[in-house]
C-alpha cells in the first residue's frame, strides 16, 4: 500500500513562500468575526452564494452524541454512546463514541441531516471547491448519498491511518463462550469523503477565474496523497482544545493547504469544535472561518486558535 511519505515531508508542506498575500494571513485575520457562534444550517442560509472556496469538516456523526443527555452520560461515565475503549497499556483513555448503538430513526436522522447540509453547501461554494468531510466507515454512506444527490462530483476517499479502537470486542455477555470471535474488525483508518463543486470549463479555467478546482501539491515532485498516517492528538494539542473530538494539528495542516491549491480563498469548517481546521489553516497564512453552536466549545475555540496557530510542526 502507498504511504503517503510524512512527517519527514511535513515542515515542507508549510514553507513560509506557500503564504499567501492576497487575502488575509493567520495574524491579521480578525479571530471574532472568523470564528462565528451560530447553527451552521442558519448561517448557511444567509451566507452568499459562491463565497466560500473549499469546506473542510469534521461532523458531529451519529448527531445524538453532542446532545446534553450524552455529554452528561460522558462526564459521568454513565453509559449513553460515549464509551471508555479498552486499555492494552494501563494509559487512561478517553470515553470514544459508539455508533453502533444508532437505532434506525438516528440513522434516518443522519441521512436528513446531510440532505440538507449538502445543497447549502452547494450554493455556498464557488465552481470547483472541494470538499473535505470526515466520517467513519459505519456512517459514510449517509453523508456521500446527499453530497452527490446535490451535485457534488465524489473525488476519491481521504483514507487516515489511525487506530480508533473502534469495533474489535468479543460478544458481548459472551466473551468467555466465544474467545475467538470479534464482532466487527478493529477498525483502524478514519475517511474522509473528498467531493468537487463541479469546475467552469476546464481546471485550467476555473484555477484562473476561482483560485480553486485541484488539490495543492506537497511539492514539485509531489502531489497530495490520499493516504495519510497520522495518530490523535498528543498531549499538547489536548491540553489546548480539550474537545472530545479534536482532530489533529499534523492531519489539519495538510487537508487545509490541500484545499487551497492556488493558497486564495476561504475555507469554511461548519462545526468547527475547538477549532482545529481554522488554526491549521492560519498557521499555513490561509484564510479559514469556523462556525460552532454549543457557547462552551465556542468559546473553547477563541482560546485555543492562537495556541494551535503558533504550535510547530512535528
Ligand atoms: C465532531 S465535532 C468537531 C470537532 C473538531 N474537529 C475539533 O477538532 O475540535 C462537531 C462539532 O459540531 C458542533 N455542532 C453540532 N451541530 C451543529 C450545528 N448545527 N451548527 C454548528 N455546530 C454544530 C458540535 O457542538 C461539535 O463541537
Amino acid at each position: 500500500m502507498a504511504i503517503q511519505p510524512e512527517p519527514d515531508n511535513f515542515a515542507d508542506t508549510l514553507k513560509p513562500t506557500d503564504r499567501t498575500t492576497d487575502c488575509l494571513s493567520g495574524s491579521e485575520a480578525d479571530i471574532d468575526t472568523d470564528l462565528v457562534l451560530a447553527d451552521a444550517f442558519d448561517w448557511l442560509e444567509m451566507a452568499e452564494p459562491s463565497s466560500i472556496h473549499a469546506v473542510v469538516t469534521d461532523p458531529p456523526y451519529g448527531l445524538v452524541e453532542y446532545r446534553s443527555d450524552q455529554l452528561h452520560k460522558r462526564q459521568t461515565g454513565n453509559g449513553g454512546v460515549w464509551r471508555i475503549p479498552p486499555s492494552f497499556d494501563g494509559a487512561r483513555r478517553s470515553p470514544v463514541p459508539r455508533f453502533t448503538v444508532l437505532t434506525p430513526g438516528d440513522e434516518e436522522e443522519l441521512e436528513r441531516f446531510f440532505t440538507r447540509l449538502a445543497p447549502l453547501l452547494m450554493k455556498a461554494l464557488v465552481p470547483g471547491a472541494h470538499v473535505f468531510i470526515a466520517t467513519n466507515p459505519l456512517l459514510s454512506h449517509h453523508v456521500y448519498g446527499p453530497m452527490m444527490s446535490s451535485g457534488f462530483e465524489k473525488r476519491g476517499e481521504i483514507v487516515r491511518i489511525v487506530k480508533t479502537l473502534r469495533g474489535g470486542d468479543r460478544p458481548k455477555g459472551a466473551h468467555e463462550e466465544f474467545p475467538d470471535v470479534s464482532v466487527m474488525p478493529r477498525s483502524g483508518w478514519e475517511p474522509w469523503g473528498l467531493f468537487r463543486k463541479p469546475v467552469e470549463g476546464r481546471v485550467q479555467d476555473n484555477l484562473r477565474r476561482w483560485g480553486v478546482g485541484g488539490l495543492r501539491r506537497i511539492s514539485e515532485e509531489q502531489p497530495f496523497w490520499d493516504v495519510i498516517v497520522c495518530p490523535p492528538a498528543g498531549k499538547v494539542e489536548r491540553e489546548i482544545a480539550p474537545h472530545p473530538s479534536l482532530k489533529p494539528q499534523r492531519l489539519m495542516r495538510q487537508l487545509t493547504r490541500a484545499a487551497l491549491p492556488m493558497g486564495t480563498g476561504t475555507i469554511l469548517d461548519p462545526f468547527m469544535g475547538s477549532g482545529s481546521t481554522v488554526a491549521a489553516a492560519r498557521a499555513a497564512g490561509l484564510r479559514a472561518m469556523g462556525i460552532e453552536s454549543s457557547t462552551e466549545y465556542h468559546a473553547m475555540a477563541k482560546r485555543a486558535v492562537p495556541l494551535l496557530t503558533q504550535l510547530k510542526d512535528d
